[in-house]
């Protein structure tokens, strides 16, 4: 039933002869306000979409990639690096002291730029050089005298290799200093001392690979050590209880005989260039990614007024200490 109270009919506006003619004049008024809007809307947009074609960070690619504008402010700072793949491996914010050079040393960062030039010079190193007792040293001697930036090339690696050992002793020492290796951060320390391992095996498994006297005696001064190995080697403790002979300890495996020989190249090869980088990398990948979630490099100890000393601390670095 239609609502007498309300002047339009109970259905909307439809019922009765004035009715159906506000419902017309409504609609034509209506259509006619939309034609207006449509007539000063299309050029403003028409005109926004040709400025936007002018102004490439307006342009619908640009807009797909970058998902935010580029103003200066410490929102848009913080969305530019958690929005982008390479850059939000890095925190969007950091403690401004505990990067500076005069506290980290800048080491853990040289170390690991070492590494990488390492990589890259090292798989370029593999293009020239064949792991085998005929090839190896006359590929050392092709690189250094006939293959054009062999000479910088080799020796690029080689003190990167020295620079990298340096880098990883002075970084564990700063943190040493710096007591970085406490609560909650001693997973971290852990870590660090087996990419200290690997560092030096790295160093060690490479030193063969030219083939040459210094390489060859250093192998077998080191692996001769292995003999000694706590169960593991025939000259061990209790080597020789488990069954330990000359033909099957550690040392045996780690040569792939019982004479540092062509097997024994081959494997400080594999070790060298896939087993050890590979897991070095995966541990580092760790080790970063425990700096961010212990909460950041540790930074140097706030300054405290000394009436404020005594007071209980609040925040994640209380939780820290
Ligand atoms: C391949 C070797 C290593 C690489 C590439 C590496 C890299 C890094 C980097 C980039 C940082 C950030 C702070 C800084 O640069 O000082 C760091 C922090 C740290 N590293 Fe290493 N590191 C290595 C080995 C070690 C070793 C040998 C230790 C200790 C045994 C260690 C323990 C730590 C700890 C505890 C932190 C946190 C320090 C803090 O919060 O102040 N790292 N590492």
């Amino acid at each position: 039933m239609a609502d007498e109270n309300n002047p339009n009919g109970g259905n909307g506006g439809g019922s009765g002869k004035n009715g159906k003619v506000g419902l017309v004049e409504r609609v034509s008024t209506g259509v006619k306000e939309d034609i207006q809007a449509l007539k000063t809307d299309i050029p403003t947009k028409a005109k926004e979409q040709i400025e936007g074609l002018k102004d490439p960070t307006k342009t619908q690619v640009y807009t797909s990639i970058f998902r935010h504008k580029h103003d200066d402010t410490p929102r848009n700072r913080a969305l530019g690096v958690l929005s982008n793949v390479f850059l939000h491996l890095h925190p969007a914010k950091i403690n401004r002291d505990a990067v500076r050079y005069s506290y980290t040393w800048g080491m853990g960062g040289i170390t690991f730029y070492l590494f990488i030039i390492l990589t890259y010079t090292g798989v370029l190193l593999m293009f020239y050089y064949h792991p085998s007792k005929v090839q190896a040293f006359r590929d050392v001697l092709y690189l250094e005298h006939d293959v054009p930036f062999g000479k910088i090339l080799r020796n690029m690696h080689r003190w990167a290799a020295h620079l990298m050992v340096i880098g990883v002793w002075l970084h564990m020492f700063r943190v040493f200093l710096t007591g970085s290796y406490k609560k909650p951060r001693e997973f971290n320390w852990n870590i660090g001392v087996l990419l200290l391992v690997f560092t030096l095996l790295l160093s060690f498994t490479g030193y063969l690979l030219p083939d040459d006297q210094l390489g060859f005696w250093a192998v077998t001064v080191g692996t001769n050590m292995a003999r000694a190995t706590p169960l593991l080697g025939h000259e061990g403790p209790f080597g020789s209880m488990l069954g330990m002979t000359p033909y099957n300890d550690v040392r045996f495996g780690l040569l792939g005989g019982s004479i540092v020989d062509a097997n024994a190249l081959l494997r400080s090869y594999i070790w060298h260039c896939i087993g050890i980088p590979i897991v070095a990398s995966i541990l580092m990948i760790v080790h970063f990614w425990r700096v961010r979630k212990d909460g950041g490099i540790s930074g140097p100890a706030p300054v405290m007024l000394e009436a404020e000393a005594d007071k209980p601390r609040r925040g994640p670095k209380a939780a820290g200490e």
